[in-house]
């Protein structure tokens, strides 16, 4: 099944350019946004954004087209670190602005340097990981930061240039078909999910391990955690594994490929759909696919209560507690 497309409308186009356009030179002097203030968002577009993006039952939405201007982010640089504030504030604050009217876009202290607006360019050397930084192997399915009880309920990922059009891959578990006994299985907390390489080593890190549950039931369908390339199968039970498996066929058999253009944003809702990337060919020439990646809290979201110590990895939440509107984000 496609994901849902949706399109601003041109007044609303034309609001968020002029809106960040205001904010874009605070962002550039302040990129973790630690004394920067988020404006509410005049109705028409918070509405817009919020029926826009809202992520209905599978998860996956794609929004076409922000006002954003691809040339002035110059070359895809070599590493994230090499990206300049100031030529990506006007990306940054409209991201922003998005993830303001969803929610509450949160950082990490130990990646990017604590930036609320995250880099995905492929990196010489890490061809092979299984982080964003990949390229040359499929960067397999998963929930973003699923080692972490902070983690985001929605994912943006933003695209400035995809010239070959390689798909990122989404999946929503609402599409997997899993018998009762294999959601059961799924549901009981076996293995723990541990942290990526993309965090920087922290305290806490080498702590114990809480197994954590893989599907819930959300009251509007099942919910998911999944990141099996971090998750130490080998320990676990045959019949769970089998589950496992199961599950992880299903949303292959499910999986949706989103060739993004630039200015489009791919919303993902981070309980509900796992995401991931095919395989491409990097050219380290300055042309090579770059996305943008915002994560975002959603108030009032439930999970199952679990003990997580989230591996000493401490989220970064500037504007908790800012934003008068909050109770009635969607
Ligand atoms: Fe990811």
């Amino acid at each position: 099944m496609d994901p849902v497309t949706v399109r601003l409308s041109e007044a609303s186009t034309h609001t968020l350019r002029t809106l960040s356009d205001r904010l874009a030179p605070a962002l550039a002097d302040d990129p973790r946004a630690t004394t920067v203030s988020l404006p509410e968002l005049p109705p028409g577009l918070r509405d817009e954004l919020r029926a826009c993006a809202r992520t209905g039952h599978d998860g996956v939405t794609v929004l076409r087209r922000l006002p954003v201007d691809a040339d002035r982010m110059g070359p895809t640089p070599a590493r994230w670190s090499e990206v300049s504030d100031q030529a990506g504030a006007q990306w940054a604050a409209q991201m922003l602005l998005l993830a303001r009217a969803l929610g509450r876009p949160i950082g990490w202290a130990g990646q990017q340097d604590g930036r609320l607006v995250h880099d995905i360019l492929p990196t010489r050397g890490e061809e092979r990981e299984q982080t964003g930084a990949s390229s040359a192997v499929e960067l397999s399915p998963h929930t973003e930061d699923a080692f972490h009880p902070g983690r985001a309920n929605l994912l943006l990922l933003a695209c400035v240039r995809n010239p070959d059009r390689v798909p990122t891959t989404a999946a929503s578990v609402r599409h997997a078909r899993l018998a009762d006994t294999e959601r059961e299985l799924l549901a009981d907390p076996a293995l723990p999910i541990l942290p990526d390489s993309s965090y920087a080593e922290a305290d806490g890190f080498g702590g114990q391990a809480p197994p954590v549950a893989t599907v819930w039931e959300t009251g509007a369908g099942l919910g998911l955690r999944y990141d099996p390339a971090y998750t130490p199968l080998d320990d676990g039970n045959p019949a769970y594994l089998r589950a496992y498996r199961r599950l992880g066929a299903e949303l292959a058999r499910a999986a949706v490929g989103v060739r993004l253009d630039p200015g489009d944003v791919l919303v993902i809702d981070n309980d509900v759909a796992v995401h991931g990337r095919q395989p491409f060919r990097a050219r380290y020439d300055g042309t090579d696919r770059w996305l943008r990646r915002v994560s975002v809290r959603v108030p009032g979201r439930r999970r199952p209560d679990a003990d997580e110590h989230g591996y000493g990895q401490r989220v970064l939440d500037p504007f908790a507690g800012r934003f008068e509107d909050e109770e009635d984000t969607p």
